[in-house]
């Protein structure tokens, strides 16, 4: 028999007593689904759909935009707008939040995504992907414009996350807050179907992702429990580690819940509020998944999912995975 189709799993956990997902939130996510799918059929062009390479522009993070981060930006505006089930959204690749024409119906959610993450990989053919966090647009919104600060909510209050990856496999990586699930694209059927789930972070892995060209910018604490793991030649855990760095976030999280490890992207500890990744786009949907998954995901000392958002673009730093791992990397912050 053949595993069962997303459609089908979310209309099961719509139907499960006290269910967290309501119709229209099942609906969302379905658009979110279809809309993954273009944007893995653009991906999959390469050079014959003229989609590789730069625009000449920058994203309002002063980053240069490949012609991907722009078509899939698109891509997920054009199909969650006229779907009705959201009030606004938000992107990585857009200055302010985008609210949902007056031409269209509007819905009580408000979503976040990073259209493309891992964009410097696309050229090279690396994998690449898509990730979400649904959040409820606050009471008092209905019968007003939402505003930037009504997504300025902590992670806690995600109703779902998750993530497509672009890669051998066209995958999406689901959590509606009760455990994550993995579902396959199946291309001929042109369906999602469940392929693995609900996922538990396999423990004691030892693979380690960071990125260890910016070690001078780590606080002590981190440095010592990466030098103790990778590239000693004594003590207790030498040799033990192996190292793993994609430039996906996508690609090394999913890594870690389907295989274990702890994956890194400290902040610079001189000025802590200089960090890579994005608080809404990138660690908060990701910290969501590992949590549901039994891991742990801190920003260094603190749990990422409790911090107040202050800003739309707002990075953190994060180290998430294997709980083990992160109890093991907080004891050295404590030391
Ligand atoms: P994005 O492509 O959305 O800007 O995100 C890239 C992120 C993340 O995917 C990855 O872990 C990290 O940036 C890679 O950073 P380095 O350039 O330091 O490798
Ligand atoms: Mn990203
Ligand atoms: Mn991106």
């Amino acid at each position: 028999m053949q595993p069962i189709t997303l459609t089908r799993f979310l209309i099961e956990q719509q139907r499960r007593e006290n269910s967290a997902c309501p119709a229209e939130l099942r609906l969302l996510i379905e658009t979110v689904a279809r809309a993954c799918k273009t944007v893995t059929h653009a991906i999959s062009k390469g050079a014959l759909g003229d989609v590789l390479g730069s625009l000449g522009s920058e994203n309002v993070q002063g980053e240069v935009q490949k012609k991907l981060d722009v078509i899939a930006n698109e891509i997920l505006l054009d199909a969650n707008e006229w779907g009705g089930h959201l009030a606004a959204m938000a992107s990585e690749e857009m200055e302010t939040i985008h609210r949902i024409p007056n031409r269209y119906p509007k819905g009580e959610y408000l979503m976040l995504f990073d259209p493309i993450d891992g964009s410097s990989n696309i050229d090279v053919d690396l994998s690449v992907g898509t990730i979400f966090s649904v959040l409820r647009a606050p009471e008092d919104a209905s019968g007003r414009d939402v505003t930037e600060e009504d997504f300025l909510q902590p992670g806690t209050e995600q109703v779902a996350a998750g993530y497509a990856i672009y890669g051998p496999q066209t995958l999406l990586v689901l959590s509606l807050g009760d455990g994550v699930y993995e579902f396959t694209l199946d291309r001929e059927m042109g369906a999602w179907r469940m392929t693995d789930g609900p996922l538990k972070i396999p423990s004691g892995n030892r693979e380690v992702a960071i990125n260890m060209a910016r070690r001078a910018q780590w606080s002590p604490a981190i440095r010592r429990y990466i030098d103790e793991r990778v590239g000693c030649e004594s003590g207790p855990l030498a040799g033990e580690y192996n190292m793993r760095w994609t430039g996906s976030m996508v690609a090394d999280i999913h890594r870690i819940l389907k295989r274990g490890g702890v994956f890194l992207y400290p902040a610079d500890h001189r000025s802590p509020g200089k960090a890579r990744l994005r608080l809404l786009y990138e660690a908060n949907p990701m910290s969501y998944l590992i949590e549901q998954a039994g891991g742990k995901a801190i920003d260094g000392r603190e749990r990422i999912m409790e911090a107040q958002p202050i800003g739309l673009h707002q990075r953190i730093g994060v180290a998430l995975g294997d709980p083990h791992e992160v109890d093991a990397l907080l004891d050295h912050v404590v030391a």
